[in-house]
């Protein structure tokens, strides 16, 4: 039977590692992406050629409430089931605590933990039994976050989320885990200047950046191994241990 997931996010960073990593064992990509529509239509048709399953993008920005609709219309006008959904897209704000303002702050936990909650709630039915959710989270929402703080508390409410999920998604069959990752090369570490970076390489015991690549291979066996439940898999590079 063909299996399908949705990411969320899934045309670059992580989102996209997680992407390749499940289409090349077989999976069908439903890819959701804010705003840059020209990289998803690249990355969709470079997918294709190079996996052999079927690939989508779909624009579905994670701030707005019309976007769970619309992914929801998306998803049941094709009659497509989803054995697996990666709730990975995930907004940051840098503003200090002294200029932070509240519909900043709204915005922020809108998409990092009601977005996931109400889209789960509106497709959970679209869900094959035996399937598996997997959310982002971040090393930030367990050690407190020095730049944005809101980052932090909304990366610690989805490793929460997570944990309550479980029982709400047991009637479903589904299973329901996040993965903390520590800093991951992405475009968006990318655009830090190299002191910082620098930085964070001196704070992980293996001295670098984790590749996407070997991130998403935690995803697929969150997924694929059918006894995780619950958990918050941090994948730091031993953060914590220098
Ligand atoms: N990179 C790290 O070190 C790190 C560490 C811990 C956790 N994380 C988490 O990992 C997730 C992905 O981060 P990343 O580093 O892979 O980011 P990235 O390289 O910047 O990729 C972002 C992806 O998310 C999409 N996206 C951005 N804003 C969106 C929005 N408002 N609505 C829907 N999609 C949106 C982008 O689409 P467009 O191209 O159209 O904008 C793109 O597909 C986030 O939840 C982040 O918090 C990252």
């Amino acid at each position: 039977m063909e299996k399908y997931v949705l990411i969320t996010g899934g045309t670059k960073g992580i989102g996209k590692a997680v992407a390749l990593c499940l289409g090349k064992v077989g999976y069908n990509l439903i890819l959701t992406y804010a705003s840059s529509t020209d990289v998803a239509n690249r990355v969709v048709s470079e997918m294709r050629l190079q996996l052999g399953v079927k690939v989508e993008a779909l624009q579905a920005d994670i701030s707005t409430k019309e976007s769970i609709e619309k992914i929801y219309q998306y998803l049941s006008s094709q009659s497509l089931r989803l054995d697996a959904v990666v709730f990975n897209a995930g907004l940051t704000c840098r503003d200090s605590f002294e200029t932070l303002n509240l519909s900043e702050w709204e915005r922020i936990f809108f998409a990092n933990v009601h977005f996931p909650v109400f889209l789960m709630q509106r497709i959970v039915s679209l869900m094959n039994k035996g399937g598996s959710v997997v959310f982002t989270g971040s090393l930030m929402g367990i050690q407190p976050h020095s730049v944005s703080l809101v980052y932090g508390v909304t990366k610690g409410a989805i490793h929460a989320l997570v944990k309550n999920m479980v029982k709400f998604l047991v009637p479903y069959e589904l299973r329901v885990n996040a993965v903390a990752p520590g800093f991951v090369d992405t475009e968006w570490q990318k655009t830090k200047p190299i002191e910082i970076r620098k930085n964070i390489e001196n704070k992980v015991s293996l001295g670098r950046f984790c590749e996407p690549s070997e991130l998403a291979e935690v995803y697929r066996m969150l997924i694929e191994n059918s006894y995780f439940n619950g958990e918050v898999v941090v994948v730091d590079g031993g953060y914590s241990y220098k």
